[in-house]
């Protein structure tokens, strides 16, 4: 219960964060939003919250990651082996379901970093390949590059759980705890250290939380379209393709463009006059 209202909690902070300023709520939704409160209340008044938190949130220490000596190909499938075999990450995933690892080729010039995956990538275990991903890639094409010729990773690498219905199905995303980035973040640092990019790219606010430290920034304008860095890398931070999911204005669509325009720079990629000048 109170990891469904943290979950709801936490995503109306990134949306706000993404600049959303009003969300739409039915009479039913506030209904039930009400009477969840006043259920964690009463279960608070018994003495028994603590105790049940307790075993909600607790995440074991990050894991330390020993690797065989080798070329990259060597090093990144024990990693990969590793984190799909971490019996923390599996405890996490519903049965039927995937524990997802970066996807990409090992030479990668771009690495972009998402959150977590959701439900599209915890069924096929690739990141984003879900409708975000989708224009992910779109957006891959448009800076003249194939999906194959990046790197693209998460910083969590099972999908945020929230509650299922009877059937077992789980409806909605959260972004990830802090506790649940903390502790698969050390899988995403091999990850950097094994392709060795030129450029890393924090797609929206919880993945730039993750790599900056939560409380790092306030509101994602501050941050995204500069250069910054992490593990020794420049990191550009620029919207999740979700956002421009939402808002399908040319205004938004050229925000994040522009900042992919100083990628491309970033990374020796040519720029052509067209290129330049997409949704101007
Ligand atoms: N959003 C993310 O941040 N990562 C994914 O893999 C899919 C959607």
């Amino acid at each position: 219960m109170r990891n469904a209202l943290n979950a709801i909690a936490d995503e109306l902070r990134r949306l706000k964060t993404a600049g959303v300023d009003t969300m739409p709520v039915t009479d039913e939704g506030l209904r039930r939003l009400r009477a969840a409160h006043e259920r964690l209340q009463a279960t608070a008044v018994a003495g028994t919250t603590a105790a049940a938190v307790a075993t909600e949130s607790a995440l074991p220490a990050p894991p330390t990651i020993e690797l065989p000596a080798g070329d990259k190909s060597v090093r990144w499938a024990a990693l990969r082996d590793i984190v799909l075999n971490d019996p923390v990450c599996r405890e996490h995933v519903r049965p039927g379901k995937k524990v997802v690892f970066g996807v990409g080729t090992l030479e990668a010039d771009i690495m972009f970093v998402g959150e977590a995956p959701g439900a599209e990538e915890e069924v096929q275990g690739e990141p984003f390949v879900g409708p975000a991903g989708q224009l992910l890639t779109k957006m891959i094409a448009g800076m003249g590059l194939d999906r194959s010729k990046v790197y693209i990773g998460n910083i969590m690498n099972w999908r945020p759980e929230m509650p299922v219905n009877a059937s077992g199905v789980q409806f909605g995303n959260r972004p990830p705890s802090a506790d649940e980035m903390k502790y698969c973040l050390p899988y995403l640092l091999r990850q950097i250290e094994i392709i060795n990019p030129q450029v890393l790219v924090a797609l929206g606010a919880t993945a730039a939380q993750g790599l900056l430290g939560i409380g790092a920034f306030k509101a994602l304008g501050e941050v995204r379209g500069r250069w910054h860095e992490f593990a020794g890398k420049p990191l550009m931070i620029t919207y999740h393709p979700s956002y421009i999911l939402r808002n399908q204005s040319n205004r938004s669509k050229r925000l994040i463009w522009e900042d992919l325009l100083k990628v491309m720079e970033r990374a020796g990629l040519a720029v052509s006059d067209k290129q330049r000048g997409y949704f101007l």
